[in-house]
């Protein structure tokens, strides 16, 4: 019969990989909470509205990455990420009557259908952290020291953090007329990606990859306005501010004028942290400001901060970790014995196994050395003197010992 294989852009975390996963996601429980953040589970399925609403109609995630399919007339969406449905559960939750600021954390699932490269699957995973109800900068600036601290307590610090302002929708707008007035001049010039960005959305052109299109946007007019300071007073201001507070934090920087991030709610602040390490997709985490998106979605005004980062991305970039063994393993012959043993301290908090195929006393040996610290021998004298002998497997010293006070040596 035909095998049936792991779909294509997903992958099974398997057993020798996931003490990494559980070792991030306890980094993230410990640095988020020291924050006061608290963890937060929202569904896998949502309405499609929330995204087009949400991550924008103009975005690519929105137009051709995200797994729609219809049920009971109702056209449901696997989330593509997180923020939408997170922002979606703090208004539906009346979360605003809370004191803000209010910090969320979470991790899980992600999906988008995009083409498979390394780095880049259609089924990945998330941790991120959303903050609401706080419009000054300290609250960018915390977020991207959340961001810090997390990186530094998996153990990443070769990384590099770019910033930029996208200001306000008003002043970003005349931004975007003047780019589009440079640009138009060569509009036929372009790829179809941005040829259709121009109008639906002119500041994803400069992220554009292709050769041809970078050559464009890199003549002197173009460059003027890219390099220009569009933003208004309270914009600039934010920025400068976010700036000083990420200087006294001693959080290095630099400042991208042309990250503008693939999603539509961002306002002001947006950053990334990439790797070195990575190829082509470099950006661990994403992050930034999006102010209007919780009345988008029906809520009060509220501003919000917040980033997300890819557990796959981040992963890759960790030393392998030797995977736990188990602290005992009961050689016996007697599996009665052996059960009752293994129950005991179990219940003591001891990881215990036991051989369940009833196989010769050398087999058994030969198992325990391959998966524990130490062998519990119960053979027909220990049982019949309420003993065990316990073998230390690296040193292979062997200790016949009562019974009661196994779990000593096991210490
Ligand atoms: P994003 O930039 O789309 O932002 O995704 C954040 C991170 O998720 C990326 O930097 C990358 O590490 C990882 N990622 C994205 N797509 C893939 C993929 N196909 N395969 C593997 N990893 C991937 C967001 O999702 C925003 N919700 C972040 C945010 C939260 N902004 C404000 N709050």
């Amino acid at each position: 019969m035909k095998q049936i294989k792991v779909l294509k852009g997903t992958k099974d975390i398997l057993p020798q990989d996931v003490e990494t996963w559980q070792f991030v996601e306890d980094c993230a429980n410990k640095v988020f909470s020291s924050f006061g953040a608290k963890e937060i589970r929202t569904p896998i399925i949502e309405a499609t509205e929330l995204f087009a609403r949400g991550v924008g109609n103009t975005t690519d995630i929105v137009n051709k990455e995200m797994y729609t399919f219809e049920k009971s007339d109702r056209s449901i969406t696997l989330r593509p990420e997180n923020t939408a449905g997170v922002v979606r559960s703090y208004i539906e939750n009346g979360m605003s009557r809370l004191s803000a600021p209010v910090k969320l954390w979470y991790h899980g699932p992600m999906f988008r259908y995009e083409r498979p490269q390394a780095g880049r699957q259609r089924q990945f995973h998330q941790v991120g952290v959303e903050m609401f109800g706080i419009d000054k900068p300290t609250a960018d600036a915390e977020v991207i020291l959340m961001a810090e601290n997390f990186l530094k307590s998996v153990g990443l610090t070769d990384l590099s953090v770019e910033i930029n302002s996208l200001g306000c929708p008003k002043c970003r707008l005349e931004y975007k007329e003047k780019l589009k007035n440079v640009i138009r001049p060569y509009l036929d010039k372009l790829c179809d990606d941005c040829q259709e960005r121009f109008e639906k959305n002119p500041l994803r052109l400069l992220d554009c990859k292709v050769e041809s299109c970078q050559a464009i946007y890199a003549k002197p007019e173009i460059q003027e306005v890219i390099n220009s300071d569009f933003l208004c007073d309270d914009c600039k201001k934010h920025y400068v501010e976010l700036k000083d507070y990420l200087n006294k934090l001693g959080i290095k920087y630099s400042e991208n004028k042309l990250l503008v991030r693939g999603l539509d709610y961002y306002t002001r602040t947006v950053f990334e942290i990439k790797s070195n390490n990575l190829g082509a997709q470099n950006a661990v985490c994403g992050g930034g400001r999006y102010d209007g998106l919780v009345e988008q979605l029906g809520g009060e005004h509220t501003p919000a901060v917040g980033f997300a980062m890819g557990m796959e991305r981040l992963i890759s970039l960790l030393p392998e970790r030797k995977q736990t063994i188990s602290d005992g393993f009961i050689v016996s012959n007697d599996m009665t014995e052996a059960f009752k043993l293994a129950q005991e301290l179990r219940s003591q908090g001891f990881n215990i196994e036991m051989d369940l195929a009833n196989k010769k006393f050398t087999k058994q040996l030969e198992k325990a050395s391959k998966s524990a610290k130490y062998a519990l021998i119960l053979g027909e004298d220990e049982i019949s003197q309420n003993k065990v002998s316990v073998k230390n497997l690296e040193t292979s010293q062997q200790q016949t010992v009562d019974r009661h006070e196994c779990s000593k040596y096991l210490k």
